[in-house]
């Protein structure tokens, strides 16, 4: 096998701490695999201007893979603030990288397994096991927004739905529009990816998460798209809910559900549902993929007050890890790493606070890390 190569972007905040974390559990693996760092965050941002810059973005290019820590993001007047005085007033704009780099390296699956590791305090229930494919580049995420509402297009908008009649008497300035874009493509193979997962790890069924009884277009594509896909995996059930049910329905018997697909946005607000059923932020991983390039993540942000503390939980970037060693091939590696990490929650001993315990986010690792 040839040696796999990954980009590691540790970013900032506590994205430092878990890298490390992770690398602890690396070096005691010693996977095939060539490292290569790069830069990526909010320092970035405040000294050149581009949080992703172009350089990081050309690593991205020459690797298989990328474990990726977290990043801290701003609303817009506080971006503009802590940019150095050469770089202010120059128009630059903060878009969030992570957002950027599964748009532009086409990640479009957004894989987020949502497990009740055994003796877990924080779990809701025992014995949930849910996996979430939330569809990774368009959607609310498409990025096209207009404030205010720009004269030709309200014209076009009228032309094309009665509905807009409605906001006759509000002037521009007063109208925001953020589009909800889906296209059939995306749909397909989203759900495809959903329903090849339920085929390979033998689960019955796979819920569609939409409201298409009020979304009609764009919800209505995806669950027409997936009754479409659904022909070809004779022996999966199709499930189809809306979404504000299913946020209840998780709630109420989430062993009823196993495999969820839904878009860009709904899928950002069930995976974090689905995350705490399961323990919290600290549990959350998650794998962005797409044919031909994948990156690792855990789903909690930078926390920028815990920085350098050693206080979050790596259980999230473990689970990331599993999932990109996984990805580059190497399986047995991957399912040591989950069965030490489950290992050392059922023990019970070393615990971050979050799950009631006094270790840091080093003496986890380390412990998970003895085990293999
Ligand atoms: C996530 C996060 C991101 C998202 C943010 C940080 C842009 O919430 O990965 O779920 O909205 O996708
Ligand atoms: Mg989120």
């Amino acid at each position: 096998m040839s040696v796999k190569k990954v980009a590691v972007l540790p970013g900032d905040g506590v994205g430092n701490d878990v890298i490390e974390a992770a690398f602890i559990v690396l070096e005691r693996l010693e996977p095939e695999i060539e490292y290569e760092w790069g830069d990526i965050g909010w320092e970035f941002w405040k000294t050149e201007g581009d949080a992703l810059p172009k350089r990081t973005v050309e690593l991205l290019k020459r690797t298989d893979a990328c474990l990726f820590g977290a990043i801290t993001s701003k609303p817009k007047e506080e971006c503009e603030a802590e940019l150095i005085p050469e770089l202010k007033g120059k128009g630059l704009v903060y878009r969030s990288p992570i957002v950027r780099l599964r748009q532009m390296f086409d990640l479009y699956i957004n894989y987020r397994p949502c497990k009740a590791y055994k003796n877990n305090p924080l779990i809701y229930r025992e014995g949930i096991d849910l996996h979430v494919f939330r569809e990774n580049t368009e959607g609310l995420y498409s990025g096209v927004e207009f404030h205010p509402l720009p004269d030709d297009l309200r014209t076009a908008m009228n032309s094309h739905s009665p509905n807009m009649a409605k906001f006759d008497s509000s002037p521009g300035e007063d109208i925001a529009v953020s589009c909800r874009i889906f296209t059939r493509g995306s749909c397909r193979r989203i759900v495809r990816a959903a329903f090849e997962f339920a085929d390979d790890k033998g689960y019955k069924s796979v819920t569609v998460v939409e409201k298409p009884n009020v979304v009609r277009e764009t919800s209505g594509l995806m669950v027409r798209e997936a009754r479409k896909v659904a022909r070809d995996f004779p022996g999966i059930e199709l499930w189809e809910t809306n979404v504000d049910a299913m946020c209840m329905w998780l709630l109420k018997n989430p062993h009823d559900y196993s495999v969820l697909v839904t878009s860009n946005m709904f899928g950002d607000i069930v995976s974090d549902l689905c995350a705490q059923l399961v323990g919290g932020l600290g549990f959350a991983a998650s794998g962005n993929r797409g044919d031909s390039y994948a990156l690792f993540e855990p789903t909690h942000g930078s926390a920028p007050k815990y920085a350098g503390m050693y206080k979050v939980n790596p259980i999230a970037m473990l689970i990331s890890t599993c999932l990109m060693l996984d990805y580059v091939g190497q399986k047995e590696l991957a399912e040591a790493l989950e069965k030490a990490i489950s290992d050392v929650i059922a023990e019970g001993k070393y615990r971050t606070y979050d799950m009631g315990g006094t270790s840091t986010t080093l003496e986890v690792a380390k412990a998970v890390a003895s085990r293999l």
